[in-house]
């Protein structure tokens, strides 16, 4: 575990739980710069703790596998050093702060051979999985993840701490190209984009409208697309999935008499424990992941495209100056 700040110390605790489960898999050691932070997570986990990554790899050459959760901007430093020592790597989202880093990731990971996965958790989330039997031709997404503001990842802004996991999830439900990005956003609270809109046009004609905000009232993670005769609502948070089919006489008639309505039955999972099960899978099966760079830097190239729309929209509304009145 490289970094046990806010989410690092998640992907330890699942590790242990894992571990204690009976998984074949050994916690070794909890990296982190702030040698008092490592400490404690290392006491809290029951392993030891290191205050470099250096240090760590002259102790334990036998490491295999380590998460990357240290903040964006070092993914690549950490990742790099990691990939180099013949470890395979879970990196957080997103991939990196630049395509140039990402493609760097992508290059290291081919040369040395190293099973690399993204850390784009809601592939991993019950109802995404339960959904994927049901896609056939999307047309129509409205995409909403708000959240309440905290003081973390704000060395990104929203679009990236947010709005990239959906947009990785929007990647992977449409196959086709994207034609066109609207985006509009404003800096609230943390001096970066704190709120965010975009739409998407794919070359298919499909069109996804997505709001992301880390300064909302509450909490709302959802996901809804209209394919031909069906209307899909995924819910995140509550991992559950709503089926709204035009003439399906078998299902649960809904509002309308002429739409029945299905809920698939869902095992509930926490998906990061689900993302470090398949993580581990691919390490021990030398298979490619579930989530591949090449996926993390698809998301990261569309990220960046719409923070770059959000500027250009900031000038042309001369954003500076309407926020000085
Ligand atoms: N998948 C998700 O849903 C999700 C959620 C939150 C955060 N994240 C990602 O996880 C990563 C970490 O986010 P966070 O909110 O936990 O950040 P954080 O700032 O709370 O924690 C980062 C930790 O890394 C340590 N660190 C920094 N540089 C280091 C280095 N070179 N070596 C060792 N330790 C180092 C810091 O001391 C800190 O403890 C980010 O990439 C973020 O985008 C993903």
């Amino acid at each position: 575990m490289i970094g046990v700040g806010a989410f690092g110390r998640n992907h330890a605790r699942v590790y242990k739980e894992l571990e204690q489960q009976g998984e074949p898999l050994r916690l070794l050691g909890i990296v982190d710069q702030d040698v008092r932070r490592a400490d404690a997570v290392g006491r809290e986990f029951g392993c030891r703790s290191f205050g470099s990554l250096d240090q760590l790899l002259t102790t334990h050459s036998e490491v295999q596998a380590a998460s990357v959760t240290v903040p964006t901007l070092h993914h690549l430093s950490v990742a790099r050093k990691l990939i180099e020592a013949g470890v395979d790597v879970l990196i957080e989202k997103p991939l990196a702060s630049t395509l140039a880093e990402a493609d760097e990731l992508l290059g290291m990971a081919k040369k040395h051979q190293r099973v690399a996965q993204v850390g784009h958790l809601e592939r991993f989330n019950p109802a995404v999985r339960a959904t994927i039997p049901f896609i056939t031709q999307p047309m129509f997404f409205e995409v909403h993840r708000l959240s309440v503001f905290s003081p973390r990842a704000l060395d990104v802004d929203v679009v990236l701490d947010l709005m990239i996991h959906d947009l990785d999830i929007v990647l992977s439900f449409v196959n086709s190209p994207v034609q066109e990005v609207r985006a509009v956003g404003l800096p609230i609270l943390s001096g970066k984009t704190d709120i965010a809109n975009v739409r998407l046009e794919f070359a298919s004609g499909c069109v996804a409208n997505l709001t992301a905000s880390r300064v909302s009232t509450e909490r709302i993670r959802k996901l809804r697309f209209f394919q031909p005769r069906q209307y899909i609502s995924i819910d995140y948070g509550r991992q559950d999935v709503l089926v709204f089919t035009v003439g399906d006489s078998d299902a649960t008639p809904s509002v309308n008499p002429q739409i029945g309505v299905v809920k698939p039955p869902i095992k509930s999972e926490e998906p990061l424990r689900a993302e470090l099960r398949s993580f581990l899978d691919a390490v021990r099966q030398r298979s490619i992941p579930t989530v591949t760079l090449e996926d993390g830097r698809r998301a990261l190239a569309l990220a960046l495209q719409i923070v770059d729309d959000i500027h250009r929209h900031g000038s042309r509304i001369n954003l500076e100056k309407l926020a000085s009145l």
